[in-house]
């Protein structure tokens, strides 16, 4: 890693206060400020966290939904184990329609929110990452659509750029209520910002 890189994170606030707090990630802070703000899960709650590892969103998610209810984080990488015996991982990939099922059976009923940091390796290549972005975050709608219940919400990370639009208008189809969401633990910097999306109108395939 670059040594300018290191440096540059070791000063980074959110990256100290992570560390301070046990938190797995600084991205943690992005969904607290988010939830703060907005309200989207609740005690109670069944949560599908996709792209989790290494497991700050959940962390996270646990401690807002509580002993009653329910975290089951996805990612390509193995998530190291956290010690709740309501919160469970897999490993698998958001484009493999097997890993619908298996979050499907793993569920105690359907889910109430799904969130998404699901992110490739940054190439560096703006159109080249954004494209790829684009294609989790209709992997994510794709799979929020199929394990959500009626009401449900949505959190997923996006790349702005002149996919985004077309995005925008997919989710609007699916859920009663939507908006962008820029934290401020996300860099100024990045092109990352969030679609969050309230209400899930119900069972459908976004491909139609
Ligand atoms: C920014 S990290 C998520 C950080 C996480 N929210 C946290 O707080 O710890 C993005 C994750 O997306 C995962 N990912 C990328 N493509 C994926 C795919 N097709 N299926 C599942 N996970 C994927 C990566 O392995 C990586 O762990």
């Amino acid at each position: 890693m670059p040594k300018e890189w290191i440096k540059r994170r070791k000063r980074d606030y959110y990256y100290r206060k992570a560390k301070e707090e046990k938190y797995r990630s600084r991205a943690s802070y992005k969904l607290i400020e988010a939830v703060e703000r907005y309200n989207f899960i609740r005690p109670g709650d069944i949560v599908v966290d996709l792209g989790a590892a290494p497991g700050g969103w959940i962390q996270v998610s646990r401690e807002i939904v509580g002993e009653r209810g329910f975290v089951l984080g996805v990612d390509l990488n193995e998530i190291k184990p956290l010690n709740y015996p309501n919160v469970h991982t897999i490993t698998g990939d958001i484009r493999d329609p097997s890993t619908i099922q298996r979050v499907l059976m793993l569920l105690p009923r359907l889910a109430d929110v799904v969130v998404s940091d699901v992110s490739p390796n940054i190439s560096g290549i703006w159109e080249y990452d954004h494209g790829r972005q684009m294609e989790l975050a209709q992997a994510t709608l794709k799979t929020a659509a199929s394990i959500l219940r009626k009401g449900g919400n949505l959190f997923v990370k996006v790349f702005q750029g002149d996919m985004l639009n077309a995005f925008l208008r997919d989710v609007k189809r699916f859920f009663s209520v939507v908006r962008l969401v820029k934290p401020k633990a996300s860099r100024p910097e990045s092109a990352e910002i969030y679609v969050l999306a309230l209400g899930y109108k119900g069972r459908a395939n976004p491909e139609n």
